[in-house]
């Protein structure tokens, strides 16, 4: 049935598509011109501009490595941390008795319960951290201030967490007023005291 057709090779050529044909062929195959379309072109060789320039500035001209890159974006977001504490940490003393009142220490309750109990147990008498029910303060000084200091920025070194990582400074408020209500409240069978004896 294509005996006809091998024999004369141009009845495969589509009328409107006859200036496309190059004069060779193989076999009796026959090849269209089809450029390839110019947009194509254009991407292609800027792909190879854009090799030859990434070749030379990171190859040649030395270029920051991935590590040098990670490393000064990492500088920024610690820069950006350390602003962030400055900013945060500092205790304020007008937050502090908008929340110094009864509703303040019963949110600041909850706060304490769901992140402080398991170290500092039921109503602050102590377990593996300090009893904060009595006179004696073993890194604060028994003041809002001193407390907020210790809650935000944390004793990491003897276990006590940062919270300003973690909670919002609101939140930390509120647990401090808490714990300014605790104080001296000489829970039973609180933990012994620890260090200095602070009457305040
Ligand atoms: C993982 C255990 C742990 C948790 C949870 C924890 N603390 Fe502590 N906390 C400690 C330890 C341990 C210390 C003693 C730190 C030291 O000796 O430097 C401490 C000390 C403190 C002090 C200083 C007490 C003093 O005698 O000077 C305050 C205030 C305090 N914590 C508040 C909080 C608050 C508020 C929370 C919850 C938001 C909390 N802590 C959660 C372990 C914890």
């Amino acid at each position: 049935m294509s005996d006809n057709k091998k024999s004369d090779p141009k009845l495969d050529v589509l009328p409107d598509e006859k200036h496309l044909l190059l004069d060779h062929d193989y076999d009796g195959i026959q090849e269209l011109n089809h450029p390839l379309p110019s947009w194509w072109n254009f991407f292609f060789y800027v792909g190879i501009l854009f090799g030859v320039g990434y070749f030379i500035y990171y190859s040649i001209m030395g270029g920051p490595s991935l590590r040098e890159e990670f490393k000064k974006d990492y500088a920024k977001v610690v820069a950006a941390q350390e602003e962030f504490k400055k900013i945060h940490s500092a205790f304020k003393v007008e937050k502090y008795e908008s929340v110094a009142n009864a509703e303040g220490i019963k949110k600041g309750e909850e706060v304490f319960v769901n992140n402080c109990l398991p170290c500092h147990a039921e109503g602050g008498k102590g377990d593996i951290g300090p009893n904060m029910t009595d006179e004696y303060w073993l890194v604060a000084k028994g003041t809002p201030e001193t407390i907020y200091n210790v809650a935000f920025n944390g004793s990491e070194a003897n276990g006590m967490p940062a919270w300003g990582e973690v909670l919002t400074t609101d939140e930390i408020y509120l647990a401090v007023a808490y714990v300014m209500s605790l104080k001296n409240t000489h829970a039973k069978g609180g933990k012994e005291p620890q260090g200095e004896k602070i009457e305040n």
